[in-house]
């Protein structure tokens, strides 16, 4: 044989694998239907009492009312969510629309990977910060009174990791995701944690008043810049229903009536009551979805992933096939595996003599893959000057175009799978049903679900195949809700 008759045949062989793993990665409408009902089964089930183990962790936030656009006040707002740590102030005007002022700052690395990092690392750093904060945005707050005193300050905390929620200002860490890994921390009151840090760094005129999740943040804000809107003209009332993320981890909330959460105690529940509260917002942390795999599609890169690369093996497995952390990394391990068959790339003959990049875990971010997705040229040039710039990767057009096609089924699966909590909520709420002709609202943030290309059209495709039918998808509102963290938190701060 020829050494171009040769190429050819790897060329044909190396397409005709990647059409078999891509097939691997297909969801259906039968799977979008069990999966549907197995996450009904599951939200029911984490909503009683008794074993935390059983069912979705649907955790209790203690928020029990809908913002509707008219809170006023400044508050101040820390966020610490997937890479991310954010001091805010936030006005909110009454009208629908609210100022900020922030400062952001990525997490630094040895605070995420360092062995020996403890909770007073973490939360002494974010005392730094806010103290930063304040000094650059908000000089006057410093400044002692004629009594010597400082002007107390009401904080909300958007802390977006799994939390044993026990009021609204309290909860411990159940475990770290998206990427932290400190020990110390979990099983503490995370609030305790950073009020503390606080007082060390001078700052304990701050009360942090609300622990919060971005997803209730999301919400929470989206209700508030929204507010249940009469759709101009029609007289349809459109209602914000579920708060949601798919950015570096994915999760959801939405309101559940007081009577359905079997597991928050019968007196809160009645006291709750008499307020005239009848629901409270639920952080379902779908994240942790099918933990057991009893339904979750899985590909053995999947099984890779979790048990050799996360930092949290067992765990968070729907996110682990969902959001923007791991959209890369599967990308990653199917490459290497196809190098491995001969398969591609096989300019470097073993494993070791792939670049170092191409062997690093969670090297390979969603932004290349949103690159990947799109282009449409004909040499696929976007994909080649892509693959150099990250990996310091040159590929062949038949590897470029088995890289696309890679690409397209990983997140179609991921837009698919986000379809499932969605359609799960409208179902068990009746959402969808409330009204004649009655439309939902779902308050979406997350650089996935505002960024990638066509993820949200995969989406609306995924729920009309859903149980829901085209017809539901159609009452279907997906709104980019941004800030929801800062926003949420301080209006969580205020109803404290
Ligand atoms: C966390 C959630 C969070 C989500 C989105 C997940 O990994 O467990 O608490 O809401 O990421 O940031």
């Amino acid at each position: 044989m020829s050494f171009s008759e040769l190429h050819k045949e790897t060329e044909t062989q190396l397409l005709s694998e990647v059409d078999k793993i891509c097939e691997g990665f297909v969801v259906g409408p039968e799977k979008l239907a069990e999966l549907t009902s197995y996450f009904i089964e599951q939200m029911e089930a984490g909503l009683k009492a008794g074993d935390s183990e059983l069912g979705l962790p649907m955790i209790p936030s203690y928020v029990t009312g809908k913002p509707d656009g008219t809170e006023q006040g400044v508050l101040l707002a820390a966020d610490l969510g997937g890479s991310n740590f954010r001091v805010c102030s936030v006005t909110l005007n009454g009208d629908h629309t609210f100022k900020m002022e922030q400062l952001k700052t990525r997490i630094p690395q040895e605070l995420l990977e360092e062995q020996g990092v403890t909770s007073d690392d973490l939360f002494g750093y974010l005392a730094r910060r806010t103290k930063a904060f304040l000094t650059r945005n908000h000089p006057e707050l410093l400044r002692p009174d004629s009594n010597g005193a400082l002007q107390p300050l009401k904080m909300g905390f958007t802390f977006s990791y799994p939390i044993a929620q026990t009021s609204l200002n309290s909860g411990t860490l159940i475990r770290w995701t998206k990427g932290f890994s400190i020990k110390d921390t979990v099983g503490k009151d995370v609030v305790e944690l950073f009020q503390e840090q606080l007082k060390n760094y001078g700052l304990d005129m701050i009360n942090i008043v609300a622990l919060t999740n971005d997803t209730i943040g999301t919400f929470l804000t989206h209700c508030y810049t929204s507010g249940t809107a009469l759709q101009a003209g029609s007289g349809e009332i459109s209602e914000p229903v579920i708060g949601c993320i798919f950015g570096t981890g994915t999760n959801g909330c939405y309101m559940e009536k007081l009577d359905n959460i079997e597991k928050l105690p019968a007196k809160l529940k009645a006291s709750l009551k008499k307020e005239g509260k009848d629901e409270m917002c639920i952080n379902t942390e779908w994240g942790s979805f099918d933990n057991e795999l009893k339904h979750l599609p899985t590909t053995c890169y999947d099984t890779d992933i979790d048990q050799k690369f996360s930092p949290n093996p067992g765990f968070h497995l729907f996110e682990k096939r969902v959001s923007g952390m791991y959209l890369g990394e599967i990308l990653r391990n199917v490459l290497v595996d196809l190098h491995s068959r001969k398969l591609l790339l096989q300019q470097y003959r073993t494993h070791d003599q792939l670049p170092h990049r191409l062997k690093t875990p969670f090297e390979l971010s969603s932004e290349v893959l949103a690159r990947i997705e799109i282009d449409d040229s004909t040499t696929l040039r976007e994909i080649e000057l892509s693959f150099l710039q990250s990996l310091r990767l040159p590929t062949t057009y038949p590897e470029r175009k088995a890289i696309q096609a890679l690409v397209r089924a990983i997140t179609r699966r991921s837009a698919y799978l986000a379809s499932v909590p969605i359609a799960a909520i409208l179902k068990k709420t009746g959402a969808l049903e409330k009204r004649y002709h009655g439309e939902v609202e779902i308050g979406c943030d997350g650089s996935v679900v505002e960024y990638y290309p066509g993820f949200r059209s995969m989406l609306r495709h995924a729920l009309a195949l859903s149980p829901l039918g085209p017809e539901g998808e159609r009452k279907i509102h997906l709104r980019i809700s941004k800030d929801g963290s800062g926003v949420g938190a301080a209006l969580c701060a205020l109803v404290a």
